[in-house]
């Protein structure tokens, strides 16, 4: 019985990946964010956090054991993966109902000024506003993606040390325009 079951959710995974039969229902921004992107960035920040130079300014190639490669080239494979899934998505979901975002709860409705916290329908409207940003910050996340992946290939060290070092701004260059700001407020006068 389970091996029937493994047989007919391979046959439709072939169908979904073929593109016919039934299709999969565009995962939302949320699951992405706390499915993917976080535990996959933080693979990331991990394994190179640990293999820094003196200097600090660079990674040394023989701190990365062939493990700790293949976990990279995952990690930068899923990233990459879902983050082409969001920049060719007809329409991004936030959240599913019964989904929560981080800081809604410190929300409130109407106009969201720059330093208020967002509620999921706020996020939607910035978004709805300008698929075409979002689309294009997910694909710079996608190139981050891709590039980790390529480098656990080559176990270069270079561009590595070029994605880990830069992919907070590559993340917050999204969260600044749709979720809130990671600035502090101006200074009053
Ligand atoms: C293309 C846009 C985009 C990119 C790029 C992006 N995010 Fe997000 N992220 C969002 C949006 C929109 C939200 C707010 C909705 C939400 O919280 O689910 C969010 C929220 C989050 C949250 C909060 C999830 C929660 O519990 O509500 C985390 C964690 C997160 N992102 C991690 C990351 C990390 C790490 C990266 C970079 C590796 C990243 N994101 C890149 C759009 C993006």
């Amino acid at each position: 019985m389970l091996k029937r079951v493994g047989v007919i959710a391979l046959a439709s995974g072939m169908l979904l990946a073929a593109g016919c039969g039934p299709k999969a229902p565009t995962p939302t921004v949320n699951e992405s964010m706390t499915h993917v992107m976080s535990p996959q960035a933080q693979t990331i920040w991990d394994i190179t956090s640990h293999a820094f130079n003196e200097r600090g300014d660079g990674l040394v190639a023989s701190k990365i054991s062939p493990d700790q490669w293949t976990q990279l080239g995952n990690a930068g494979r899923q990233m990459r993966d879902r983050a082409l899934v969001l920049a060719k998505a007809r329409r991004i979901t936030v959240a599913a109902p019964e989904e929560t975002i981080m800081g809604q709860d410190a929300s409130h409705p109407g106009v969201k000024h720059t330093w208020d916290a967002a509620s999921p329908k706020q996020v939607q409207a910035l978004i709805d506003a300008n698929p075409a940003l979002f689309a294009q910050r997910a694909r710079i996340l996608a190139e981050a993606g891709d590039t980790v992946l390529k480098a656990s290939r080559t176990k270069d060290v270079r561009p590595l040390y070029k994605v880990s070092s830069g992919l907070d701004d590559v993340c917050d260059g999204c969260h600044q325009k749709f979720w809130g700001t990671d600035e502090p407020p101006p200074f009053p006068q």
